[in-house]
C-alpha cells in the first residue's frame, strides 16, 4: 500500500513508522520544514522509546520518506491519513483549522481516488466538513471517501500501542474505503507485524490464534468512540481523586478502596490511581470538546464539566498541601520531580507541573527541578525563571520541600536516605502516591500524599 501521513508529531511519526514496518511505502509530511531537516539527518522530534530505530531502519529499507509538501504526498498514495493537531480553542472548542487547511491541499492535489482518514482526533461530524472542504476544492471531479479511524496510542508506549492494540477502528461511507483501511492494517490484525511487551521489540512472526478487533462503523460513529473513551478514562481519573478526597476527611486510605473496587473486573485497575489530576496534550482538551460539541447539539452533558471541575480542583488541592506543608512559601526553595505530564515522554502539553509552579513563584517560592526525558522542553516554557538541575539529589540539596509531580521509575528508584539526608527541611509532598508512607516516615520524612492516612 502507499500511504501518506500529513503531521509529523506523536501520532503521525509513530503512525507512518509503524505502517513502513507493516511493509507499506509510507511518506509523512509536516509543514514545518526544520523538523522534516532533522528526520531526514535521522533526528527525531519527541522522544519515544524506540521511535529511533524504526524511524532509521524503515528510512534504510526505503519504506519511509519525509517531506515538506502535501502536493507530491498525496499523488504518491492511495490512503491519506491525516494527524495534524486539534489544539483547544479558548472556549474550550476543537479547533479544527489544520484539518481544514489539510483538507483544501488534499483536495488540490487529488489526481485519482483516494481516502482521505481523519485521524486526529476530532468532534462528531468533522467527517462531514472535511468531505464538503474536499468537494469545492476538488476542481478535477476526482473520486474520493472520508473516513474516520481515532488513534488510540498513548504516549510512552506508543508503538507498542499501534501495533498491538485493544481494537482498530474506522468509520466508513464505502465498501472500497474499508477494503483499503482494512488493507492498511491487515499486519497488526493478523498480528503479523506485533509488540512483545517483555523485550519490547517489535516482532515479525504470524500468530495464528490472535486477532485484533476490527470494528467498522459509520464516521460519526468512530468519531465518537474516541471522545467517549477519553472521556472515561479521564471521568475514572477525576472519580479515583474525588474518592481521594473523600478518603482524607473519612479517614479511609484510597490506594485499599482502589484494590478493592479495580479487582471487580467490571470496573478494572486502570486509571484508578490518585493523584494532581491528569494533564497532557489529549485528555483535558478532548474532554472540552465533547463537551462542547455536545452544547452545539443541544445536549447538556454536565457529568462531563464535573470531570473538568474536579481536575482542576486537584491542582488547587495539591498547591494547597504544599503551602500547609511551608506555611510562608516566600524565598522558600521547592525541588520539582518530574516535569512531563506523565513518565516516558518529554511533552509538557497541560503539565499539572506547570500549573503547580507557577502557583508557588506566584507566591514568591523559588523553584529547582529535574525531569529524566522534558528539560529541553521545560526550559523553552520557564526560560530561566527556575533552576534546572542533573538529577534528584541536586534538586534535594538545600530545599526547604521535595514535590514529586511525576511517577517516573527513576524516582521509585532513588536513595531516599540520602534525599532525606540533603533536604534542609525533611518535606517530602507526593502527588502520586509513589511511596509508602510507613517507609517515609520511618527514613525521617514529612510525608504528604493524596487521600492515604499519614502514621502518627
Ligand atoms: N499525542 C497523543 O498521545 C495522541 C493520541 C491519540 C490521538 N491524538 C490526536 O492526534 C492528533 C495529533 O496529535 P499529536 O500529539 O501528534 O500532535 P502534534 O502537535 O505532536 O503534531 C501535529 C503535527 O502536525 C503538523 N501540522 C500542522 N498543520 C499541518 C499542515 N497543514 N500540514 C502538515 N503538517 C501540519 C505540525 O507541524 C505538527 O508537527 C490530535 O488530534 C490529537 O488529539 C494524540
Amino acid at each position: 500500500m502507499k500511504i501518506a501521513v500529513i503531521g509529523t508529531g506523536y501520532v503521525g511519526l509513530v503512525s507512518g513508522v509503524c505502517f513502513a514496518e507493516c511493509g507499506h511505502d509510507v511518506i509523512c509530511v509536516d509543514k514545518v520544514k526544520a523538523k522534516i531537516d532533522n528526520l531526514l539527518k535521522g533526528i527525531i522530534p519527541i522522544y519515544e522509546p524506540g521511535l529511533n530505530e524504526l524511524v532509521e531502519s524503515n528510512m534504510r529499507a526505503g519504506r519511509l520518506a519525509f517531506e515538506n509538501k502535501i502536493g507530491p504526498a498525496v499523488k504518491e498514495s492511495e490512503v491519506i491519513f491525516i494527524a495534524v493537531g486539534t489544539p483547544p480553542k479558548p472556549t474550550g472548542e476543537a479547533d479544527l483549522s489544520y484539518i481544514e487547511e489539510v483538507s483544501r491541499q488534499v483536495a488540490l492535489a487529488m489526481d485519482r481516488y483516494k481516502v482521505v482518514v481523519e485521524k486526529s482526533t476530532v468532534p462528531v461530524k468533522t467527517g462531514e466538513w472535511v468531505k464538503r472542504t474536499i468537494r469545492f476544492n476538488n476542481k478535477a471531479g476526482v473520486e474520493f471517501d472520508v473516513a474516520s479511524n481515532p488513534e488510540f496510542l498513548r504516549e510512552g508506549s506508543a508503538i507498542g500501542d499501534f501495533l498491538k492494540p485493544d481494537r482498530i477502528v474506522i468509520g466508513v461511507e464505502s465498501e472500497r474505503a474499508s477494503d483499503l483501511l482494512r488493507k492498511c492494517y491487515q499486519p497488526i490484525i493478523d498480528q503479523s507485524v506485533s509488540f512483545d511487551l517483555e523485550t519490547q521489540k517489535v516482532i515479525h512472526q504470524a500468530v495464528q490464534d490472535t486477532k485484533v478487533p476490527f470494528i467498522v462503523t459509520d464516521v460519526h460513529s468512530s468519531e465518537l468512540i474516541k471522545h467517549a473513551s477519553n472521556s472515561f478514562l479521564a471521568l475514572k481519573i477525576s472519580y479515583i481523586n474525588a474518592v481521594a478526597n473523600f478518603c482524607e476527611l473519612a479517614g479511609a486510605d484510597v490506594e485499599q478502596v482502589a484494590v478493592g473496587m479495580g479487582l471487580d473486573s467490571r470496573i478494572g485497575t486502570q486509571f484508578l490511581h490518585a493523584g494532581v489530576g491528569y494533564g497532557g496534550s489529549c485528555f483535558p482538551k478532548d474532554v472540552s470538546a465533547f463537551l462542547e460539541i455536545s452544547r452545539d447539539l443541544g445536549y447538556d452533558f454536565k457529568l462531563l464539566a464535573d470531570v473538568i471541575e474536579i481536575n482542576t480542583r486537584q491542582r488547587e488541592i495539591f498547591i494547597r498541601k504544599i503551602k500547609n506543608a511551608l506555611w510562608i512559601l516566600k524565598d522558600k526553595t521547592i525541588g520539582i520531580l518530574g516535569l512531563s505530564f506523565k513518565p516516558n515522554t518529554d511533552d509538557m502539553r497541560e503539565a499539572p507541573a506547570i500549573d503547580i509552579i507557577k502557583s508557588l513563584q506566584l507566591e514568591g517560592a523559588k523553584i529547582k527541578a529535574y525531569d529524566p526525558e522534558a528539560m529541553d522542553v521545560a526550559r523553552e516554557h520557564f526560560q530561566d525563571t527556575i533552576t534546572y538541575c542533573n538529577d534528584p539529589y541536586e534538586v534535594a540539596r538545600n530545599c526547604d520541600a521535595l514535590v514529586l509531580v511525576t511517577e517516573w521509575d527513576e524516582f521509585l528508584n532513588m536513595d531516599l536516605e540520602r534525599i532525606y539526608e540533603l533536604l534542609h527541611y525533611p518535606i517530602f509532598i507526593d502527588g502520586r502516591n509513589l511511596f509508602n508512607p510507613v517507609d517515609m516516615k520511618k527514613i525521617g520524612f514529612e510525608y504528604h500524599c493524596i487521600g492515604r492516612q499519614i502514621p502518627r
